[in-house]
């Protein structure tokens, strides 16, 4: 077991204040607030650092504090929050009233913070996150410019401003959107989020495979099968998330960005630095090379799904169709598979196998990479259990790293059972974080909110990664908007419709059932 607890409190990140547009929304409740109280409870949160709440609905700084404390005993991973604590933190917690759609409203918000600045020996460095409905990123970012609230990009008083998803939603309004807010921020002053990649475990992938020699010399066309990523969701549209959902579906949701992301990381050569720029520039070059199947058979190799009402262990199971908000013909994708191929000289010919949905069988994301069988099949036998006969034979050679949940990696391999001949048995070396560190690992928000105070976007989306995300899966989309078909069903609590099986079984292979358990298989 080893101890991370000694890992002293990072020094760069500066002291700044954190403005929260769209402050009464889920986002800030859930994730944001409780990630910036976990920060200042264990040393990462700078001093003096103020957060400042801003949304339209009238409130004071008091019923605010009050509304978000519930929000933070529920979400906290650091234990028990005793009113002691949460008292001291909640001093540094404000709420300003702002109709992001009222320009004129910035300028007593720009009077106010620099008296709250000056107050707490705040230098006027500020990050804005922008986790409003995405028609408000612009205008809340022309209202700061209005208000001359947009310092110069390399100014000492700096901004930076984090950009929830969805980013647009497709090709054309992504590079919209882009210019629009180039014209008023440079590229270094935005922090596009995707949350996936501050997994602890979603980090790691690079490290595993760049911080070790024997695994990276193996993935590569002349040893992998191919690569199987799955996104796996129990939840339905819970918590109001219907009008959102309906407009946006799985491949927007979650395969354009997290999906894609994981692909990214799995399969891009080493930068020559660490460094978030020449990351950045590798995860381009898979995006750039990232190829679809046919253009004129969509069908064949991207399969939305939708899930139908089901009982599933005694619990009936809304179909999405009868969730709320959800229109009774709604043709909404709620699953997607799909294949592509990335070409380029590691990976040529070598399948990468998507998939992601809602109201699946458990939560959770896993990347499997499937290696080749060996040349010559050896060890064959028999076995018998009374009447009942099969075939024992080598399985692939299998590299899970399972992001969440029990996280960490496996490797599936072949070993001899013990006896007089030579039988094979499979077996799986396990790497388990929760059995070999002491620490709940740290919330993706935690470590991107420290991330964009310490001023390095090596963990968020550049323009340019974003708009080849988009360029690959905007065909898809338009298809699918024109096809006027109903996706293929699935019933709640299964693991996609039988489509999506085919894409596999047809071309000779078949999805791995992650158990999702705390034991791996
Ligand atoms: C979000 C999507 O980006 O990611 C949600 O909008 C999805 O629909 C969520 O549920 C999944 O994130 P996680 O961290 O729970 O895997």
């Amino acid at each position: 077991m080893y101890s991370t607890a000694s890992t002293p409190p990072d020094e760069l990140a500066h002291p700044s204040t954190i403005l929260i547009f769209g402050a009464s929304g889920d986002l800030t409740a859930r994730k944001l607030i409780p990630a910036l109280y976990t920060l200042w409870k264990t040393g990462y949160l700078p001093d003096k650092t103020q957060i400042v709440g801003v949304a339209r609905r009238e409130k004071s700084d008091e019923s605010f504090r009050n509304e978000l404390f519930e929000a933070v005993r529920t979400s906290s991973r650091t234990g028990e929050v005793t009113q002691a604590d949460w008292n001291t933190f909640a001093q540094r917690v404000h709420y300003r009233e702002v109709d992001l759609q009222k320009p004129k409203q910035f300028d007593d918000l720009k009077v106010s913070l620099e008296q709250l600045e000056e107050q707490h020996g705040l230098g006027g460095q500020r990050v804005v996150y922008l986790a409003t409905a995405p028609s408000l990123f612009l205008p809340s970012i022309e209202a700061l410019d209005r208000a001359g609230m947009i310092p110069e990009p390399y100014a000492e008083n700096w901004l930076r401003v984090v950009v929830e998803k969805p980013f647009g939603h497709d090709l054309e309004s992504a590079q919209e959107l882009s210019s629009a807010l180039g014209k008023l921020l440079a590229e270094k002053q935005i922090y596009r989020i995707d949350h996936y990649l501050g997994k602890e475990t979603v980090q790691n992938i690079l490290l595993f495979r760049f911080g070790n020699s024997i695994f990276e010399p193996l993935l590569n066309r002349n040893h992998v099968d191919h690569v199987q990523i799955t996104v796996a969701e129990s939840q339905g549209m819970e918590r109001g998330r219907g009008g959102y959902y309906d407009q946006s579906g799985a491949l927007r949701d979650v395969l354009q960005n997290h999906v894609l992301q994981l692909l990214c990381l799995i399969a891009m050569e080493p930068p020559s630095l660490f460094r978030g720029e020449n990351i950045r520039d590798e995860k381009l070059k898979v995006l750039q090379a990232l190829r679809p199947g046919d253009p004129k058979n969509i069908d064949n190799w991207a399969i939305p799904g939708q899930y139908t009402a089901n009982e599933v262990n005694g619990n009936v199971l809304k179909g999405y169709r009868q969730e709320d908000r959800i229109p009774e013909v709604s043709r909404r994708e709620t699953f997607v598979a799909m294949e592509a191929f990335i070409d380029n000289w590691r990976w040529e010919g070598v399948p990468f196998y998507m998939r992601t949905g809602k109201r699946m069988p458990a939560r959770g994301t896993e990347i499997a990479v499937k290696f080749k069988l060996p040349p010559l099949n050896l060890f064959s036998t028999v076995e018998c259990d009374g009447d009942m006969c099969a075939l024992v034979e080598a399985q692939q050679n299998t590299l899970v790293f399972r992001i969440q949940p029990y996280e960490g990696i496996m490797l599936q391999c072949s070993t001899k059972r013990p006896g007089m001949q030579y039988q094979i048995h499979p077996m799986t070396m396990n790497f388990a974080y929760q059995d070999a560190f002491e620490i709940d690992l740290p919330e993706a928000y935690e470590r991107l909110l420290l991330d964009v105070m310490r001023g390095d976007s090596t963990l968020f989306t550049r323009s340019d990664e974003l708009e080849a995300a988009w360029q690959f899966v905007t065909p898809v989309l338009d298809h699918w908007e024109n096809r006027h078909k109903d996706p293929e069903f699935y019933p709640a609590g299964t693991w996609g419709p039988d489509a999506a099986d085919r894409l596999m079984t047809s071309e000779g292979r078949e999805w791995r059932t992650p158990s999702f358990k705390k034991q791996p298989h």
